[in-house]
Parts: C-alpha cells; sequence; structure tokens
C-alpha cells in the first residue's frame, strides 16, 4: 500500500510526484514545500491547511449532478443547495465557502441562535437561508429579522409550539409595521423510514425531529386558520449522516414526496420545495475492502430527480424545487492536518542495543543464532522457534534465573527475528503473520491531539486516511500505531491487522517525518475538544490565483497558554502576578537567574500547548 489507498478516498486531489505528496492543482506544489514555508516562519506542532478550491470543486460537482439529472429527465423544478453551518463554522472555512459558493447562489443553513447570527451577516443577500433545530421565541424572532433585511428564509418548524410561536411573533412583529414581512415557513416531517449508520437516528420514528403525520395535520389546518398557509413553502428531512447505502434515500424520498403532494392537494399552495437535507457519504477508507459507500453522485442526483418527478406526476401536482443540505460532502476534504512526528517508540529493539556477554545462557545464544541465519527458506520454522525460546526465557526470568539483560536481548532478538520474518514471508498472507505485526509495530509519536483534530475517531471509531508527506518512492515496512501527545490512552490510532498501516523506518534526531490527516473538514474542528488544554491548530487558508500562483493567507495561530486558560475564565492576570512574585521570591534564585527565568517565562506563557521538541536535534 505504498500510495495509501490514494485513488480510494483522494478524489484525484493529490497525486505522487518524486515521493512527495502534491496537491493535483495549480502547480501542483507539494504539501511537504507548503509546511516547510509556513515552518520556515516560526510556526511549530500541528498545522491545519485549507483548500477553497477543493470547497469549489465540490459545490461544483453537487450542482453539476442535479443540473445534469434535472436536464435529463427534463425536470421543471429548481434545484438550490444550502451548508449546514454545524458541519464547520469556522471563519476561516465560512468566508472561503462564501467566496467560491456565491456564483451557485448557494446558502447557508442554521440550527441554533449562534450559526443563524453567522447565516444572517455572511449569506449573499437572495441566497437561501433555512433554519433547522429547536427554536425559542427570540430566535423565530431573529428569522423575522432576516426576513425584514430581505434575506431569502425559510423556518422549519420541528414541532406545533414552535409554530405557535411563529403565529405569536408574526402578530407582534407586523403590528406596527408598515411592511408585512413573515419568512417562508417548512415543516420537518418524522418519516418512518431511518438512515443507516452510526447517524441513522437522526430519522424513524423515534428520531429526536419532526412532526407526525397527526401533527403535520394539525399544523396544516392551525396555518390555515391563522392565515399563514401562504408561507408553507417546504417540506424538509433529513434521515441521517454519511449514508453508506441509497437504499434507505430512496424509501425516504418516496414517504417525504407523498407527503408533499398529499399537503399540496390538500391546499398548500405555496409549498413548492422538497430539502432532502444532508446525508450524502465521504469514502474515509484507505483499504478497497472497507469502502463506506454503495452509490455515485450522479445516482444519487438521479434518484432523487427521478422519484420527485414520478411521485409528483402520479399525484398530479408540479414537482418541487429541490434543496440539499449536504455537509460532509462539501467540507470534509477542504482541510488537511499536518503532524510532525516526534519519535518512535520501538527503536529499543535495535540490535545496536543488544548486551551480549561473553557468556550467554543458551537459548540466548540459539536466538542470536536465529537471527543471523534467518533466510527465505527457513523463516517460518526459525520464527516459531524464536517464539518458543522467547516464552522460555521469559519464564526463566520470572523464575530468577537469568538476569535484566539477558531479559532485554531476548525481547531484542525475538522482535528482530519477527521483523525479518514478516519481511521475508511478505508474500504469504497469513492469520499468524498479521497477528505477529501487532507484536513489533512502531509507536509514532505525533504532535497533535487525537481529541482536538479527530474527534470522531475518539467517539465513533471514525478512520480518516492518514499518509506520510515524503518518501512515497520508498515502501514503508513498519506496522504503525499513531499516538498523540495527550496524556490519554485513547488519543491513540493502534495498528489493525485488518485495516493495517504501514509507515517508513525513521531516525527523528536526523530527518523530519510530517504525517498528513485528510477529510478532516467535516465535524471535526467544532467538536474538537480541549482534552489536556491542546486547543484548535495553526491554520492557513492555501489560495491560488488566476495566474496559478499559490498564496498562503489568513494564518491564525494555535491559541497561547494564557489565552487558553482565559478561556476556561481563569484570571490570567492574577496568575500572571502569582507566577512572578513566586519567582521574585523564591530563596532558591539568584537576581540574576531570576531576571533570565521571568524572560524564559514569558516567552513560554506566549507559546502554545503542542510541543516544540523531545529529543531531536532540530526544532518540532
Ligand atoms: C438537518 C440537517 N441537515 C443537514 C445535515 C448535514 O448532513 P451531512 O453532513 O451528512 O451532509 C445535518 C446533519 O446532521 C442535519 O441535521
Amino acid at each position: 500500500m505504498q500510495n495509501f489507498g490514494l485513488e480510494i478516498w483522494g478524489d484525484d486531489n493529490f497525486l505522487i510526484r518524486e515521493g512527495q505528496l502534491a496537491l493535483n492543482y495549480a502547480r501542483c506544489p507539494s504539501l511537504l514545500e507548503i509546511t516547510q514555508t509556513i515552518r520556515e516562519r516560526g510556526y511549530r506542532g500541528p498545522l491545519l491547511l485549507r483548500f477553497p478550491h477543493l470547497i469549489k470543486k465540490q459545490i461544483a460537482s453537487l450542482f453539476d449532478a442535479f443540473h445534469s439529472a434535472m436536464e435529463e429527465f427534463e425536470y421543471q423544478g429548481k434545484f438550490h443547495a444550502v451548508f449546514p453551518l454545524k458541519v464547520n463554522q469556522f471563519p476561516n472555512f465560512v468566508h472561503s465557502l462564501i467566496r467560491v459558493a456565491t456564483p451557485y447562489g448557494y446558502g447557508l443553513e442554521a440550527g441554533s441562535k449562534g450559526e443563524l447570527i453567522i447565516a444572517m451577516s455572511e449569506t449573499p443577500m437572495g441566497a437561501p437561508i433555512t433554519v433547522n433545530g429547536f427554536k425559542d421565541k427570540e430566535m423565530i424572532a431573529l428569522c423575522f429579522t432576516a426576513a425584514k433585511m430581505g434575506h431569502n428564509i425559510t423556518v422549519t418548524i420541528e414541532g406545533l409550539g414552535e409554530l405557535q410561536t411563529i403565529i405569536e411573533v408574526n402578530r407582534e412583529f407586523n403590528k406596527e409595521s408598515i411592511t408585512t414581512v413573515t419568512p417562508k415557513i417548512g415543516v420537518r416531517i418524522r418519516l418512518h423510514s431511518s438512515g443507516i449508520g452510526s447517524w441513522a437516528k437522526s430519522g424513524g420514528y423515534s428520531s429526536k425531529f419532526g412532526l407526525t403525520s397527526t401533527e403535520l395535520l394539525e399544523a396544516f389546518e392551525l396555518l390555515q386558520r391563522s392565515k399563514l398557509l401562504g408561507q408553507l413553502s417546504m417540506v424538509h428531512f433529513h434521515i441521517g449522516s454519511q449514508m453508506s447505502e441509497i437504499a434507505p434515500l430512496k424509501k425516504a424520498l418516496r414517504e417525504a414526496g407523498n407527503i408533499y403532494t398529499d399537503l399540496k392537494n390538500r391546499g398548500a399552495f405555496a409549498l413548492s420545495a422538497i430539502n432532502i437535507g444532508g446525508g450524502l457519504t465521504v469514502e474515509y477508507s484507505q483499504h478497497s475492502h472497507a469502502q463506506e459507500r454503495n452509490y455515485s453522485l450522479k445516482e444519487f442526483a438521479n434518484d432523487v430527480v427521478f422519484l420527485m418527478q414520478e411521485i409528483a406526476k402520479n399525484k398530479g401536482v408540479e414537482t418541487p424545487d429541490i434543496f440539499t443540505e449536504s455537509g460532509r460532502y462539501i467540507a470534509a476534504s477542504h482541510s488537511v492536518l499536518i503532524a510532525p512526528v516526534l519519535e518512535l517508540f520501538s527503536q529499543e529493539y535495535h540490535q545496536k542495543s543488544l548486551r551480549l556477554k561473553e557468556d550467554n545462557p543458551p537459548l540466548i545464544q540459539e536466538l542470536n543464532d536465529l537471527f543471523e541465519t534467518i533466510n527465505r527458506t527457513n523463516a517460518r520454522e526459525y520464527l516459531h522457534d524464536a517464539l518458543d525460546h522467547m516464552e522460555s526465557l521469559l519464564t526463566l526470568f520470572d523464575l530468577g534465573y537469568i538476569d535484566l539483560e539477558d531479559r532485554s536481548n531476548t525481547e531484542i532478538l525475538a522482535n528482530l527475528i519477527i521483523k525479518k520474518a514478516i519481511t521475508l514471508l511478505k508474500d504469504e498472507d497469513t492469520d499468524e503473520l498479521k497477528r505477529l505485526q501487532n507484536r513489533i509495530q512502531e509507536k509514532y509519536l505525533v504532535n497533535f491531539s487525537a481529541f482536538e483534530s479527530l474527534p470522531d475517531f475518539w467517539g465513533l471509531s471514525q478512520h480518516f486516511p492518514v499518509m506520510p508527506l515524503d518518501r512515497l518512492d520508498t515502501k514503508p515496512t513498519r506496522p504503525a500505531s499513531l499516538w498523540d501527545i495527550t496524556c490519554d490512552s485513547d488519543g491513540e490510532i493502534g495498528f489493525n491487522p485488518d485495516l493495517p498501516l504501514y509507515l517508513h523506518d525513521i531516525d527523528v534526531t536526523k530527518d523530519e517525518y510530517f504525517l498528513a490527516f485528510f477529510l478532516t473538514g467535516a465535524y471535526q474542528e467544532v467538536l474538537g475538544m480541549k482534552h489536556n488544554l491542546f486547543t484548535h491548530p495553526t491554520e492557513v487558508i492555501v489560495n491560488f490565483d488566476e495566474a496559478g500562483e499559490m498564496h498562503l493567507d489568513d494564518l491564525i495561530e494555535a491559541q497561547n497558554l494564557m489565552d487558553i486558560l482565559d478561556d476556561l475564565e481563569y484570571e490570567t492576570g492574577k496568575m500572571d502576578k502569582s507566577l512572578k512574585q513566586k519567582i521574585e521570591e523564591s530563596p532558591l534564585i539568584d537576581e540574576e537567574e531570576k531576571r533570565v527565568l521571568l524572560g524564559k517565562l514569558y516567552l513560554y506563557l506566549s507559546e502554545n500547548s503542542y510541543l516544540k521538541t523531545i529529543q531531536a536535534t532540530y526544532d518540532l
């Protein structure tokens, strides 16, 4: 797996050139070159690179797929899309998104007051805003304010209570106004169809969201009675994120389509759109046998358009406009997290660490002979002998017959033999060899926090593609486990023999080795936790001008130590004083040293929590 499954998850966004991973765009800069340029400016620790051209690519492909399907089926309705802010609210992402999305009339979806404020200020006038999730009176009043500003806003109701509040706010808001403005109203429906996978519970009867058939009929009548039926414009559903199969979507579309046409035939004259939510899958897998998606974007768009057309035709109503709220599909590929490897933790199993004696216990001597004479023909037999000898030698240690040096020699020799045997038998794919890879895995200590940067790995075992930035013309041979720098054993991406990751054998005291984690642009950033007080990494936007020149823009440095503490509501001014006072009053330090220590302390406080160096001769 020298290309780390790039053809499975990479979507032609990257290519390998002269052993380095490069962007498949403009002049194809290598990611290592971009990383080095930023590091030369003094930024250390993990880096988050954002690529707006990849956001644009995803938006273009979504619109193209729906436009082609509509053309093919001669569909009369229009296609619209909004980006659900919950997927990534970070300003460098949102600003990049709006910049590339404006020509498409692409809008934003908000699920909370904070997100609504972002949507109200950032959505270009005319582009749609949809508002989902539970709302109180203030939030509904904010939606009315957006409508008064001239925004094209649809408030989706999640329950009858919300509709009552809309009616009340409508009355109050428009009482003394010269022009009556009411946002469009959408209804989120509770389908009996549910999605598939980790997020299936967003749909189905027991879902947290949406109106049942009974509530829907009551909502319809309430809208009629309060003369707001003219505002009911959208039927909305969302059956769950990362829908790995197409079948549940088709089922949900039939159900939602029939609800739409029923309401329309019942007299919902202004109803004109069906919003199918998100759910489009991203392929995160690096191994072909573990692929996560069984359909293409074309199939997805064709199914939506065809089914809506068919249902509308059968029920004699006009085909609705189609809205999507795909988030993961739009945002995931745009960011790459790059983190330096700080150390390898199996270096102790190096031949140079052997402490062989003049006179070794016979089994150790035999282990050494096995190591020196193992070859392709005897590899399996010698491997079994080595494992057997190791068991016996460890028992001898427990019984007090051999010493710590003998035990260390045993561990080193046995591991070296296992490593050699695995290399010699690499064409044989047996369970035994797979299991043994676990024994000889290298632990790569990586300068990042899985809790902060890959929270879905921690919470949901979500896999994110990972690969080194260079040496890609050399076969990686070390079964790898990745350790983050948090003091938490959950911060480990363990070696999985069924989905193995092999990395290069490196000496971090001499060479830099960077790992890149891909498809981290959806959900990870805001869900990231400050566990151990590691914060959002330093980030930069990688833009390209029309001539194809690269520009590294809007760099935001990871928070410094005092800012992190300030966020936790520590009184950092007081802490600062206390630290200073403790140094100044310490009887253990002389005046000159106090001055030096204070200088150093202030330097440390201005830096972030990621590590600078462990033992390497260069800065990390
Ligand atoms: C209502 C709604 N719309 C859209 C989305 C985005 O889904 P995805 O990121 O899978 O496209 C979600 C995600 O949970 C959602 O709840």
